[in-house]
């Protein structure tokens, strides 16, 4: 008996039929990890971004970039990526083929993800010995595992040693770029800023269609605040909202039990550690409520220490329950601290830090650390202004403790010794405070979140196929179809279509086939509402509307329909408010 099609595979074939999604280049055979929108597609995705900024964006006021997707090496050797972004992978001294490692291990020797994500290489050797675990092809001796970097890199401009990344992550170019966006975000903390765009990440054997691809699309929010005032105003109103949540503490117990906990325990318990993680964490639970994943479907998973990404002090991925993945990855929430604005400062020398004013100046005794510039610029020429700004920005205890211990202080490799420096305690009015503001970071992957929409709102019955998608992200709002071609019902409902387009509402006019297969066509594409002209609409200006999910029909005047469905659509009226039901 042929096996019966999971939900991706029905979803998967209805995207391709329908002009959803299928995998790019596929005159060539197709390109694994790269996938191409079609014109539904396209709209829904488009629809599914928009939910996203009006849940996270408009509510904070947070401020959206766009920049570019190359990147030079420094910003990703600075951020830390360069070192992290590698996966282990071995060859077989046979044939030669190239396997991952740690998925070897995973399927040869029973280790799970997690244990294989702490091991070294060294650990790996040791465990292919241990296992014997030989080529899965052809059974030949396995060669030394290997790094392999996961980041896609390329030259930039004609000078080969000009070394680029395609960016991992939209994150990074709003930390390089956070001294100019906070200026011109008039100095405010807390300041959110946003990005949505294209990401590259190399994956070794990317098998999932949407939801692992190479080429993808993140949103990215990095939410700046004063980890002296960690408060979120706004977590109030939700502070008795319950997420199901599996804080490491259970998890390394090796259970999949989820807490249901209000947000309030949580932080109190210290299973989320800041306010605004949680704040978003909630959002990010209302975003999937509200493309079509209900809240038992969705938890809150936290990462291990040896889990989490190089830059968090604390990550929970938000997971939803997919029908051939089971729990799957959708969103990650990361505190990321000031891991990634320090970095870039030591590598730049750029100071980062904000400065918020007392309300009063406060005298205090002070360690001061003042360049001498005279003794740095003949040593450091045209470094010298880079090595006074460095000194300025590092923190005088540290330098005073290791001139004292080593007779030296070695910054970025360059040596400062006792008499380039003025090391002084100095009586001053504080003004105010400087330092580098705390980030808590949603990151969405945008495709994933496509995919999801989609299989949730698949349904089949009987012989026919439903997208039942949520009215605000049906990619067609409306279609109109005469019931017959002839007698003028053609013309009046391309004249209803001309009508509705010209209020922007999208509206697709179809008149091939019979009825009953463009019901079944709009059904398939998530159209809610179905327009019907018929020989009754030619004497007394009605149409018909039908509803996807009841298939319920209700008559209408042409004179009223904009306004039925500008309620239907925007504030959410039913099928029932509009006109009379058949
Ligand atoms: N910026 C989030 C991530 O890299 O996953």
């Amino acid at each position: 008996m042929p096996k019966k099609a999971d939900k991706y595979e029905a979803v998967s074939e209805l995207a391709r039929r329908r002009g959803f999604f299928w995998p790019s280049y596929e005159i060539y055979g197709g390109l694994s990890g790269f996938i191409s929108y079609g014109h539904l597609g396209t709209v829904l995705k488009r629809k599914v971004e928009a939910k996203f900024r009006d849940v996270f964006v408009t509510p904070l006021n947070i401020q959206e970039i766009e920049s570019s997707i190359v990147m030079p090496a420094k910003v990703l050797e600075a951020s830390g990526h360069v070192e992290a972004f590698k996966e282990p992978m071995v060859s077989c001294r046979n044939c030669e083929r190239k396997f991952r490692a740690d998925h070897l291990l995973q399927e040869k020797a029973g280790m799970t993800d997690t244990e294989t994500e702490k091991l070294s290489l060294e650990e790996i050797v040791e465990k292919i010995t241990e296992y014997e675990i030989t080529c899965p092809e052809c059974q030949g001796e396995l060669g030394t595992p290997k790094y392999f970097m996961t980041m896609f890199s390329t030259t930039i401009g004609p000078y080969s040693d000009a070394v680029g990344y395609g960016r991992p992550e939209a994150a990074q170019s709003i930390f390089v770029d956070f001294r100019r966006i906070y200026e011109t975000a008039r100095e405010r903390l807390p300041l959110g800023v946003v990005q949505i765009g294209h990401a590259l990440r190399n994956e070794i054997s990317p098998r999932q269609g949407p939801v692992r691809l190479r080429e993808f699309t993140i949103a990215d929010i990095e939410f700046f605040f004063d980890p002296n005032e960690p408060q979120c105003p706004q977590l109030k109103q939700f502070e008795n909202e319950k997420l199901h949540l599996m804080p490491t503490i259970l998890k390394q117990r090796d259970s999949e039990r989820t807490l249901e906990i209000t947000v309030r325990e949580a932080l109190q318990k210290g299973y989320i550690r800041t306010e605004w993680q949680a704040y978003f964490m909630i959002l990010a639970k209302h975003f999937l409520e509200a493309l079509g994943v209900p809240e038992d479907k969705q938890r809150f998973i936290e990462k291990l220490e040896w889990e989490r990404a190089h830059y968090s002090a604390q990550g929970y991925d938000q997971e939803v329950f997919l029908d051939r993945w089971g729990w799957t990855e959708v969103s990650g929430h990361n505190y990321r601290t000031d891991y990634d604005l320090k970095r870039h400062m030591e590598h730049s020398g750029v100071d980062m830090q904000v400065f918020r004013e007392y309300e009063k100046p406060v005298k205090t005794k002070r360690l001061v650390v003042e360049p001498i510039l005279a003794k740095i610029g003949p040593v450091f020429k045209k470094n010298a202004s880079k090595v006074a700004s460095l000194l300025s920005q590092a923190d005088p205890k540290q330098i005073e403790e290791s001139i004292l211990k080593n007779g030296e202080y070695i910054i970025q490799g360059m040596k400062i010794l006792p008499e380039y420096v003025k090391i002084s305690h100095k009586d001053i009015d504080e003004t105010g405070r400087r330092f580098i503001p705390h980030v808590v970071e949603p990151s969405f992957g945008v495709d994933r979140l496509v995919y999801v929409t989609l299989e949730y709102s698949y349904e089949r019955h009987g012989d026919r196929t439903l997208l039942k998608l949520p009215r605000e992200l049906a990619p067609i709002q409306i279609s109109i179809f005469p019931l017959v071609r002839k007698d003028g019902l053609a013309k009046k409902a391309k004249l209803v279509s001309e009508i509705l387009a010209k209020e922007d509402f999208a509206v697709e006019y179809d008149e091939a086939g019979s009825i009953g297969r463009r019901y079944a066509r709009a059904d398939e594409a998530g159209t809610p509402l179905c327009i019907t002209v018929d020989y009754q609409s030619l004497k007394d200006d009605s149409v018909t509307i039908r509803d996807r999910d009841s298939w319920k029909q209700s008559r209408t005047g042409i004179k009223t329909l904009v306004k039925s469905l500008r309620d239907y659509y925007k504030f959410k009226k039913d099928l029932e408010d509009m006109g009379e039901l058949l």
